[in-house]
């Protein structure tokens, strides 16, 4: 673990730690305010993502700057990073090997931004975080607390894009982590 962004940025910059390292144009790293309360944490990056090297600027990602914009959300405000960060070919799930490979920088990202609440974009995020025990369906909406941090499973904005209905229960679980915050 890196105490500082300019140690960790360097130690991922070049990494071929797993093979998605191959078909990468860009790295994503993450985005936002490195002191944010709020996290949030998706998949890994699509092609959109993988040409601008931001995570969530394709279509999933401009779905949840809208349920931001109507919440009072500002992106800059919070941080948003994803379980691999390097786009798995065809959009494929990230394999088990991907995640185990990429899943410390996250947890450093997540050491140094020190969030209150983190928000974990479908099941993916769920289960790489807080293991495979927990569904999505049943666990969404759901507040979970783990050593101090206050986590809050919810559908993955690409998820809101198949199935329209799936929207208000997004809406209501980014409102209870901004509750959350607001205590
Ligand atoms: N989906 C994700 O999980 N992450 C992104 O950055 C974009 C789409
Ligand atoms: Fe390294 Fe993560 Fe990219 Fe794999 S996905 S090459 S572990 S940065």
């Amino acid at each position: 673990m890196y105490n500082n962004w300019e140690e960790l940025e360097e130690a991922i910059k070049d990494c071929n730690k797993c093979k998605l390292c191959r078909g990468r144009r860009n790295i994503v790293f993450g985005t936002g305010n490195k002191e944010a309360e709020l996290m949030l944490i998706g998949e890994g990056p699509g092609a959109d993502e993988d040409i601008q090297g931001l995570p969530f600027v394709g279509k999933a990602g401009q779905l949840m700057n809208k349920a931001f914009i109507g919440l009072g959300i500002n992106r800059e405000e919070v941080y948003i990073a994803n379980i691999v960060k390097c786009r798995p070919p065809n959009n494929r799930d990230p394999e088990q090997e991907e995640a185990m490979a990429c899943i410390d920088y996250l947890r450093n990202q997540v050491m140094l931004v020190k969030p209150k609440v983190i928000i974990l974009l479908g099941r993916i995020a769920l289960n790489n975080i807080l293991g495979t025990e927990y569904k999505i369906t049943a666990s969404r909406g759901k507040v979970i607390e783990k050593k101090g941090i206050t986590y809050i499973p919810t559908w993955h904005p690409a998820a809101l894009l198949r199935d329209e209905t799936k929207k208000i229960d997004f809406w209501n679980d980014l409102k209870l982590a901004l509750n959350i915050l607001k205590k």
